[in-house]
This record gives C-alpha cells, sequence and structure tokens, in this order.
C-alpha cells in the first residue's frame, strides 16, 4: 500500500488532512506534530514520500537523513523554497513540489486591511479608546483612494492587492521584471522601481526572496520615497533592511510600516512568549510603535489557505509516488 508520511501537522490542519485521507482510503497516511529534523526523518521510513511544512531550514543534513530513510519525494504545503538546500536535494535526486497559489487572496487581504488600517491611524485610535481617551484629534486619517500604491511583484498575490486597491479607489502603478501582458496593456507599469518609489505614496513588496530582492528596501530605496510613505512587507523578511526601516520611522519619512515578515523571524514567530524573556529586543520595539503593525508571519493564515495547502501538497505527493507529472513541481536550479 502506497504511504505517505506527513510532519509538523497542526491542529487547524488535521481536519483538511482528514477529508483527503477519506477521499483517498486506499492510501495508507500517517503524520507526527513533529518539524522534520535529521533525528525525526526516521519516522517517514517505510513510506514513499513526505509532505512538510517548516520554517526551520531544510539542511543537507536532513535532506540526507530523510534520503537514508529511503524518502526522497517531498511535498511542501507552502509556496516558498528559500530555506531548503537545493544543492544537496539535487545530489540526493529529491523531487519536489510546493503549493505556488494556495489563497492569493488570505496574503493580498491582509496587506490591503493592514494598509488602510495604518492610513486611518487605527493602532493610536485603539489606544486611545483603551484609555478611555475620545478625542478625534490628532489622530486623522488619509483616505486610500487619495493614494497612489505602487505594487513592486505582480504575481498572484500582488494581482489581488492591486484589485483591492482599485476597489478602495485607490490609484495604483506596479513594478515587475516578469511583466504581465494583460497588466502592460492596461498601462500599470512603470519603467523603474525609481519611477515607482518617486510616485506612491503606499508601497507593497509581492517579490520572492531572491539574492537580487534581499535589503531591495534599504536606506537608498527609502531616501528616493515620497514622504510620509507606508510600507508594507508581507512576503519575505530578508526583503527589507529591517534598520534603514527603523530610521525612517524615526525621521518621520516613513508614515507606518506594515510586517507580517522578519529577518529574524525564525525560532520567534509562532511561539507565545507571554511570561518569557522576549528574544528580540528591537522586534519588541517594532511591536511597541504605534504606527508599526506587526503579524506573526500570519497574511497567509485563514481556513480557505490551509485547506488548499493541505490538500494540493498531498495531491502533488501522490501524483510523485505514483509517476505522475504534479501540478507544482519545484525546479531544483533556483536562481
Ligand atoms: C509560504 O507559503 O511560503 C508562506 O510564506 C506562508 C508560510 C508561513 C506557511
Amino acid at each position: 500500500m502506497t504511504k505517505i508520511f506527513a510532519y509538523a501537522i497542526r491542529d487547524d490542519e488535521k481536519p483538511f488532512l482528514e477529508e483527503w485521507k477519506n477521499a483517498h482510503k486506499d492510501i495508507d497516511v500517517d503524520y507526527t506534530e513533529e518539524l522534520l529534523t535529521p533525528e525525526t526523518a526516521k519516522l517517514a521510513k517505510g513510506a514513499d514520500g513526505v509532505v512538510v511544512y517548516q520554517q526551520l531550514d531544510y539542511t543537507p543534513e536532513t535532506l540526507q537523513a530523510l534520503a537514508d530513510a529511503g524518502v526522497t519525494k517531498m511535498s511542501l504545503r507552502n509556496v516558498g523554497v528559500d530555506n531548503i538546500d537545493m544543492d544537496k536535494a539535487k545530489e540526493l535526486g529529491f523531487e519536489i513540489t510546493n503549493v505556488p497559489v494556495y489563497s492569493p487572496d488570505a496574503i493580498a487581504e491582509h496587506a490591503a486591511i493592514q494598509a488602510a488600517r495604518i492610513l486611518r491611524q487605527d493602532k493610536r485610535m485603539d489606544e486611545k479608546m483603551a484609555k478611555r481617551d475620545l478625542r478625534w484629534a490628532p489622530t486623522i486619517g488619509r483616505e486610500v483612494r487619495d493614494q497612489v500604491v505602487g505594487v513592486i511583484g505582480t504575481g498572484h498575490i500582488g494581482q489581488v492587492f492591486m484589485q483591492i486597491m482599485e476597489g478602495f479607489g485607490a490609484k495604483v502603478i506596479a513594478y515587475d521584471i516578469f511583466k504581465n501582458p494583460e497588466l502592460e496593456k492596461k498601462g500599470y507599469y512603470v519603467d523603474s522601481l525609481d519611477d515607482l518609489y518617486k510616485q506612491a505614496d503606499v508601497i507593497s513588496l509581492h517579490v520572492p526572496d531572491v539574492p537580487a530582492n534581499v535589503h531591495m528596501i534599504n536606506d537608498d530605496s527609502i531616501s528616493k520615497m515620497k514622504d510620509d510613505v507606508v510600507i508594507i512587507n508581507v512576503s519575505r523578511g530578508p526583503l527589507v533592511d529591517i534598520d534603514a526601516v527603523i530610521r525612517g520611522l524615526d525621521s518621520g519619512k516613513i508614515f507606518g510600516y506594515v510586517m507580517d515578515t522578519y529577518e529574524g523571524e525564525v525560532g520567534v514567530f509562532n511561539e507565545d512568549w507571554e511570561g518569557k524573556e522576549f528574544p528580540d529586543k528591537k522586534l519588541a520595539d517594532l511591536i511597541d510603535r504605534p504606527n508599526v503593525l506587526v503579524t506573526p508571519h500570519t497574511a497567509f493564515y485563514t481556513t480557505h489557505a490551509v485547506r488548499n495547502m493541505v490538500t494540493k501538497a498531498f495531491d502533488n505527493n501522490l501524483a510523485l509516488v505514483e509517476g505522475k507529472e504534479p501540478e507544482s513541481p519545484v525546479k531544483l536550479d533556483q536562481d
């Protein structure tokens, strides 16, 4: 009997895993709540493939241990593949899939909601409410329709974000090195990032964490932006030099920062720090600022997205183990 073993299954994923299991009674599905590590790799022994998700790196040691357990067909439940040692995966003959599109709306909606909250100074207003300070001033909002919204990266998520912002009445401009022909025809693209920085009141990042994009938001790019700019990063922490953003917030150049991803997030996000020493002073300071909205990489975290992540990852893994073409194979030669 074909066997698929899943790692790091959370409680919120279990109903969707059971749903898939019920629809595939001829497949033996087993799982653990533990992450995939060199130590836990042996749990997959006897399986034909594994379904995984973790922010922890898939190190050469982890991949080797999995291969030693006889498993080289690995299906991620998420989109990002930046934490996989691709050279080692290739060397060991791994076949890998991810779920590139599980719910662009989940992430785009979160970016849009947070952008609107920043523009209306909602966090400041909430803090006033909590203190029973019911005065209006000086907590005045900016309307979305008065903003030029600059979208960097016009893939699935970027496009949904553009639609939502247009629904609010904003003027949307975009930049991408891979232009979408439909969007190009409609005239959304500016010629360069500098053009976008010069024009946009709100800037949202929707590009992957490839070397060329690391710290694309830095002192130099911020200096080219309009005063009172709002920056949104619901994509990947390393896209932003956070020290440069802090300098921009301190000087007043940046009106607000939306942060769902953070360069130092691994091991800090998705943990309960209540009553414990908080491990990152910079992050604590960002969380406390009235014009910074921090969420712990939860833009994706909706029932719609989680169902798709589980179902599509299992579908992909079944295709791999049955020698069929999976819906979304990962190219192991990443540029
Ligand atoms: C991804 O799918 O790569 C994400 O960023 C969401 C992840 C935290 C599950």
